[in-house]
Order: C-alpha cells, then sequence, then structure tokens
C-alpha cells in the first residue's frame, strides 16, 4: 500500500529549498518511481510553446503549443507530444486523468518504452490552465486503481501549490 499522503508530505520538504520546476519535478518523479511497486516510467511533460527552448518543428509554430519531455525516471522518451495525442495528449486535451488498464487498447497510445502495458497520467495546472502532466506506466496490465488515481490526484495538487511556475 502505497502511503501518498507521506509523498506528499517529502515533496512539500523537498521544495522548501528551491519551488523551480526542474528540481521539484525531478525529485518528485524519484520520489514515485522509489514508492509505487512495478513501474517502468515515471515523470513530467509540460506544456511549452511550439518552437521554444529550441524544439525542431516541421513548420510555422503559430502559436501552438505542445508537450514538451520533463523531469522523468526511467528509459528515454519521446520528446513531444500533441494536444489530443496518446494518454497524455488526452489528458490535456480533455483536462481529466487518464487511467488506462491495457494501453494496448487505448486509441493512438504512444509506446515510448514497449515494456509499458498501463499507465495512468493526472493534469497539473497552473493559472487555470493545464500546465503539464503527470504520467506514470507499468509492465503490469491493470497497475492502477482508484486510489492510486486519488492518491496521485492529491500529490499533483500538492505540486501545483508548491512549484513557481
Ligand atoms: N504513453 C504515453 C507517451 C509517454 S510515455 O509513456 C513516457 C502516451 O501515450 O501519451
Amino acid at each position: 500500500m502505497v502511503d501518498y499522503a507521506l509523498l506528499c508530505e517529502q515533496i512539500r520538504s523537498l521544495a522548501e529549498a528551491s519551488a523551480d520546476p526542474v528540481p521539484v519535478l525531478a525529485n518528485a518523479s524519484a520520489l514515485l518511481y522509489d514508492a509505487l511497486p512495478d513501474l517502468n516510467w515515471a515523470g513530467f511533460y509540460l506544456v511549452r510553446n511550439v518552437g521554444d527552448m529550441g524544439a525542431v518543428t516541421d513548420g510555422a509554430a503559430n502559436g501552438a503549443q505542445e508537450l514538451l519531455l520533463g523531469p522523468f525516471q526511467g528509459k528515454p522518451a519521446c520528446v513531444q507530444i500533441a494536444y489530443g495525442k496518446g494518454v497524455c495528449g488526452t489528458a490535456w486535451a480533455a483536462d481529466a486523468t487518464q487511467l488506462v488498464p491495457n494501453v494496448h487498447e487505448f486509441p493512438g497510445h504512444i509506446a515510448c518504452d514497449s515494456a509499458s502495458n498501463s499507465e495512468i497520467v493526472v493534469p497539473l495546472h497552473h493559472g487555470g490552465a493545464v500546465a503539464g502532466v503527470l504520467d506514470i506506466d507499468s509492465p503490469l496490465f491493470d497497475r492502477f486503481n482508484a486510489a492510486d488515481r486519488d492518491g496521485l490526484t492529491c500529490f499533483a495538487r500538492t505540486l501545483e501549490q508548491i512549484i513557481l511556475w
């Protein structure tokens, strides 16, 4: 049984040193990857303007936004995810947590690591809009339940409060 309340306390405590999103999200992914059994990836994608920070684009950005890879634990992952694409882009577009028991049955699932069989994605907010997503993958089917969804939602709310975006 994962103690999500303790994880929220731990990330609050770690963020006392700096509320910059990079160290907070780096430590958040490390905490989750260490504390939750049976994971192969835990990390963040952040909403960014297409073309910012040297991102390679195949055309004019036109003010469009995308999800850009943030701090994570696990194997190297895809760098950009479009709005509405995959589990992460769907969570962003719907502004709703996606709990996926079998990723192979999710239309448009983006397979960054072929070991992944189930996934949960929780949106993070700033200023009333989705600012990014927390993405967690497991090699087990049906790895995440309602308790994980509630605990990770609480963890995401904590991150929203403590990060100086
Ligand atoms: N599976 C995700 C892509 C990110 S990786 O899992 C790290 C998706 O479908 O959006």
